[in-house]
């Protein structure tokens, strides 16, 4: 291997390195280098996480990967360890290729960032690359060479418990925040320092199981898929995300991990994508379980041939049996080939055969870097939604208020305050809202606290359960009446009540769907009765989805919508409350009044009479509680002027929109100015309204600022189910600019016939 490892933008010197090693392999080494492994180290005498069985030893993987049968693992995080395991692959075998580390940097590793659905709801496409950087560069700093990350599955049943992990319901807004999380992570290409390969996940459709049912089957139109389902993934392909990971359900009758039409036609022939996919944990097997693959050689050709390239294997892979299939014929052995390429190159790439190991030195110093904690907390005040205000009650009054009940035990879980997909986080680092409201209000605020309910509502077994603090403890010794009746006479003697409500970090994410969106156990009795005290209340929600909110709604003073704010999270929290910072989140999803209402989106069609859209049910409104792209501010803006360069153009031309936007408050405040466009006739029935441009500002009080957005063949385009291309319609487009989806300030254009 030379000592210089080509720069990204020499292809063909990547292609010629990569291809030198290919020429010296064996068909089982190929087929080395498309496994993955899960590996546990410490807790591999445990179950698997899918429970299809014991966690295969250390010992057994190692021997593989002395054989030349192993190309990546995951789950190993500790430096040391990836040296020791990276020091087999370079010494004891026989081709010396470096191993693939992977793993689930979703929002951060050692600094823990709101969750994603969180970010979204930033709508700052900057702080979300900022916040990725930072991801990728704490994870690298450990020896991690690749994320299973951004999840860009469109999500639109709030049953579904992975809704927090994505950007929403909205393929503009996901695509956004898509490109911005993959350039976050990768820099401008795959290779680059501090940074790490990107796996958008879960290619496709993932995010639309039957009932909201995880892993359950998806059946989605091509309208759906190529106007809602695909365009975050284009966009992550198209900002030159290194690997795709395939989804686990089956797509149309297709299981995604077999699915040709996916991976060859959309993916590589359409997309142009050059990257290496890999599959979801054991998704190649379960083509068998799927009743789609006769067995495992089956499944394991069929991936194959569909266009995965490597296994994610918690044991025994299905690919074991890939040489054997290629002797008997079952498959060409450029397919293989071409396989083993994708990941050589990314390996190449990365510069892993010159630097296959890490600095353990500069390990901790990376991760003590108390700059990533500063940008938590700015991500966690920027994605915070205050959903209502009444009377303006926040930010609170601390001049004529002294005493503050916090009450609800998410107000003291550092567990909880991390959200899912953290599998080890520093407690001590981690600021709960109590804590972040104790520092805050110092000498001058009286902070009580009573949890009120207990600790933990064990939904059912998490499928992390096997890594520490998982397991909520039962609280043997908690007198639920006594507790309870504690923090409602804390909140009665208080100025202001603060209750922390949602669900346990356990009861979201995956393999944790729903069939309500209640708040859990006796959580709405217990914000009654603190209301019931007539007390002031602030209610805190840590959600990852939208909950039925319909009481609270009404009767609550004030509502912030906090996501699992992670590791600065009471920080956050404090400044926003007190006032040092406007909120300036906006929701990334519709709020629906209640779980019947599902699926509820703002992009809908007018359809028929849509005069009684709002009374389609007999029992209640069908409307949302809150519209997509609702959040209120500490202030208030003013829109104005909306005007267009051009009032005609033809299909393929662009034209320019402008409006003013005035902070009509008292202090500075943000705003996510969003633009929404609805075609009025043409060849399909289109939305009512569609995101088509935003931009987040700060406006200090008063001040006015124009703003220009695009609409072009990009924004007009849509694919039409009956011609089965993307169209764009001689017509006529409304266009609305505002603070949320149902902006009222309008105007027209036409485009014309060509
Ligand atoms: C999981 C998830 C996937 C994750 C992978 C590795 O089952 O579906 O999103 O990246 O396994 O943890």
């Amino acid at each position: 291997m030379s000592s210089h490892p080509p720069t990204n933008d020499n292809a063909m010197a990547v292609r010629q390195r990569a291809e030198g090693l290919l020429r010296r392999m064996t068909p089982a080494e190929k087929v080395g280098q498309l496994t993955q492994y899960f590996y546990f180290g410490s807790v591999s005498d445990q179950e698997s996480p899918d429970g299809s069985g014991p966690l295969p030893q250390p010992d057994v993987i190692e021997a593989a990967l002395r054989r030349g049968e192993v190309g990546s693992l995951l789950f190993v995080t500790d430096p040391a360890e990836t040296n020791r395991l990276q020091r087999i692959a370079m010494e004891e075998t026989r081709l010396r290729i470096p191993l693939l580390f992977g793993f689930d940097v979703i929002h951060g590793y050692r600094t823990v960032f709101p969750v994603p659905i969180g970010m979204a709801a930033s709508w700052d496409m900057q702080l979300i690359e900022r916040v990725q950087s930072i991801a990728a560069r704490e994870a690298r700093a450990v020896g991690i060479h690749w994320v299973f990350a951004p999840m860009v599955d469109i999500a639109r049943d709030p049953r579904w418990g992975r809704m927090i992990e994505g950007a929403g319901e909205d393929p503009y807004l996901g695509a956004a925040v898509a490109v911005a999380q993959v350039r976050g992570f990768q820099g401008d290409a795959v290779g680059q320092k501090e940074r790490l390969i990107s796996g958008p996940k879960h290619f496709a459709g993932y995010g639309a199981s039957l009932g909201g049912r995880d892993y359950d089957e998806v059946n989605l139109s091509d309208y759906e898929l190529w106007n809602v389902h695909f365009p975050p993934f284009e966009a992550a392909i198209k900002a030159g995300c290194g690997n795709v990971m395939s989804a686990y359900m089956d797509l149309n009758g297709v299981p995604a991990t077999g699915n040709n039409w996916l991976f060859s036609q959309v993916l590589r022939k359409t997309w142009g994508f050059d990257g290496f996919v890999v599959s979801d944990a054991n998704a190649v097997r379960d083509l068998v379980t799927h009743g789609f693959a006769r067995d495992l050689s089956n499944a394991a050709v069929r991936a194959l041939n569909a266009g995965v390239d490597m296994e994610m294997a918690i044991a025994d892979p299905a690919f074991e049996s890939l040489p054997s299939a290629l002797e008997s014929g079952q498959f060409s052995e450029n397919d293989l080939n071409a396989s083993v390429l994708r990941v050589l190159e990314a390996k190449v790439r990365m510069g892993l055969f010159e630097n296959p190991y890490v600095d353990q030195s500069r390990a901790e110093e990376v991760l003590g870097d108390t700059r990533h904690r500063t940008e938590s907390r700015i991500a966690a005040e920027r994605s915070e939604v205050l959903l209502r205000n009444e009377q303006e009650l926040l930010p609170l009054n601390v001049h004529e208020w002294s005493s503050i009940a916090v009450i609800g035990p998410l107000a003291d879980s550092k567990r909880d305050t991390v959200g899912p997909w953290v599998f080890d986080f520093n407690q001590d680092e981690t600021i709960t809202v109590l804590d972040g409201l104790r520092e805050k209000a110092g000498d001058r605020v009286t902070i009580s606290y009573a949890p009120g309910i207990r600790r933990a509502h064990r939904a059912f077994p998490s499928m992390f359960d096997m890594f520490p603090g998982n397991i909520p403890d039962q609280q043997p010794d908690f007198d639920d009446d006594v507790e309870f009746q504690r923090a409602v006479k804390l909140a009665a003697d208080a100025d202001v009540a603060v209750i922390v409500l949602g669900e346990w970090q356990n009861m979201i994410g995956e393999n944790a769907s729903r069939s309500s969106l209640e708040l859990p156990g006796r959580q709405l009795d217990l914000l009654k009765a603190v209301v019931g005290t007539g007390t002031p209340v602030v209610m805190l929600l840590m959600n990852g989805r939208p909950l039925d909110l319909r009481w609270a709604s009404d009767h609550v003073g004030a509502i912030l919508d906090i996501w699992y704010p992670g590791s600065m999270g009471g920080h956050a929290v404090a400044n926003l409350l007190f006032g040092d910072v406007s909120p300036g989140g906006k929701l990334p999803f519709t709020w629906p009044r209640s779980v019947g209402h599902i699926p509820m989106i703002y992009s809908h069609t007018t359809s028929q009479q849509p005069e009684k859209q709002a009374h389609r049910y007999w029992d209640e409104e069908s409307t949302p509680l809150y519209p997509f792209g609702h959040g209120l501010i500490y202030a208030g803006f003013e829109y104005s002027r909306l005007s267009l360069d051009r009032s005609s153009i033809r299909a393929g031309e662009s034209l320019r929109v402008s409006v003013d936007v005035k902070n009509t408050g008292y202090r500075e405040a943000d705003e996510v100015a969003q633009l929404y466009i609805h075609q009025r006739y043409g060849a399909s029935s289109r939305p009512v309204r569609e995101l088509k441009g935003f931009q987040r500002i700060s406006l200090s009080a008063g001040e006015v600022r124009t703003l220009g957005f695009t609409l072009g063949p990009d924004e007009l385009r849509y694919w039409n189910a009956a011609s089965k291309v993307w169209t764009i319609d001689a017509t006529t487009f409304d266009v609305w600019v505002g603070g949320d989806s149902t902006a009222l300030l309008s105007t027209s254009f036409e485009v014309a016939d060509s």
